[in-house]
């Protein structure tokens, strides 16, 4: 722990890498919005393009995916002129401080990381030093900024906390109190949004069935079609959580419209309980529908002056850079380089 008062800023990002689902938007995007709006806290957004690189990118598609995460995080309801927005690249410090941490992290570390594993896989003799070292720049734009509070969806988690050691471990060898020890911010009803087709597995842009999965651009017909298709089981809703615990697909829809409709799932539950499917499902289709359809129209609205989505990040990389320049500057002072 620390003993110095930081200022409470937010910081989080999501990757470039095409296609933003229900569950980037559920447990992330919206929680963004939240706490851009709460009042109390500076708030940093990043689209990480220097993390999306550590899997093969095509360069046109990481542009124009870029640009639609962008026009994403605005009409979702983030104000640029509240909130920093920029891809990671163009600040450059995120990589230098990156740099320092692959000297702090451990390799024994790394190596216990379940999103490494997994993305790995068996090949991991083929996969890039970047996906390896992946967590050091997590921490690195977490840390760039001082920030204090970082939300994320359930499978940020083991990072987050990696990013707490770097911290910790950076402070210890330098003697010093200068990273704050960070607050992973992982809550609400959906910090882990599931499969349409199997409840026990993560929604995920890389899930080959698209069905799976609702896209931020997916129209209202789309949507309205993939709730009706989700797979559910023949009981009716329960009239209270605990009645969920053994039934993963009913618990992802019902979490879904507690996300969506900013209530508790209790409070969703004493509405619905003792409903069908056949019921339960039109009104989460009404309600995503409602939703979800004016992001996606926006978001195309967006993506017609990509000029405009240019200078939003260009502005939003000089104002990043004005909180991490000196942060980078006072790291290298700590580290003994010379000419800081
Ligand atoms: P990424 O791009 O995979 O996902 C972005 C955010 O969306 C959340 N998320 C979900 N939440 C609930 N249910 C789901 N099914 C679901 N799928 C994705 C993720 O938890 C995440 O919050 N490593 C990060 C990006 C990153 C970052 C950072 C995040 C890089 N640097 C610094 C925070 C702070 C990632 O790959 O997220």
């Amino acid at each position: 722990m620390t003993d110095t008062t930081f200022t409470p800023r937010v910081f989080s990002g999501i990757q470039p890498s095409g296609g933003l689902t229900l569950g980037n938007y559920l447990g992330a995007m919206k929680r963004f919005v939240d706490m851009q709006n709460v009042g109390g806290f500076e708030t940093v957004y990043c689209m990480v393009d220097l993390h999306a690189i550590t899997v093969w990118q095509d360069p046109a598609a990481l542009r124009q995916n870029t640009r639609e995460l962008a026009a994403g995080f605005i009409a979702s309801g983030i104000d640029p002129e509240k909130s920093i927005l920029f891809n990671q690249s163009q600040v450059p410090e995120h990589a230098q401080l990156g740099w320092i941490f692959n000297c702090v992290a451990r390799m024994g570390w790394m190596q216990r990381m379940t999103q490494w594993k997994d993305k790995a896989g068996k090949n991991s003799q083929n996969a890039s030093l970047g996906l390896f070292g992946y967590p050091a720049l997590m921490a690195a734009d977490i840390l760039i900024y001082h920030a204090t509070h970082v939300p994320v969806g359930e499978d940020q988690k083991q990072h987050l906390e990696l990013t707490r050691d770097i911290a910790a471990k950076f402070n210890n060898d330098f003697g010093v109190d200068f990273f704050p020890i960070t607050e992973p911010v992982i809550e609400g009803a959906a910090t882990r949004v599931m499969s349409l087709r199997n409840g026990s597995k993560k929604m995920s842009k890389s899930d080959p069935s698209d069905a799976s999965r609702i896209n931020m651009t997916d129209n209202a017909d789309t949507i309205a079609k993939k709730i009706r298709k989700a797979k559910t089981d023949p009981e009716p809703l329960p009239e209270s959580a605990e009645g969920l615990a053994e039934r993963p697909e009913a618990r992802n829809l019902v979490n879904i419209y507690a996300a969506l409709a900013d209530q508790s799932v209790d409070a969703v539950l004493a509405e619905v309980g003792g409903k069908q499917f056949g019921e339960f499902k039109p009104m989460l289709a009404d309600l995503a529908v409602a939703k979800l359809a004016p992001i996606s129209t926006e978001m195309a609205r967006l993506m017609q002056d990509q000029a405009e989505i240019d200078r939003i990040l260009a502005r939003g990389a000089e104002r990043g850079r004005e909180i991490a320049s000196p942060i980078l500057k006072k790291t290298y002072e700590i580290v003994g380089m010379v000419g800081s």
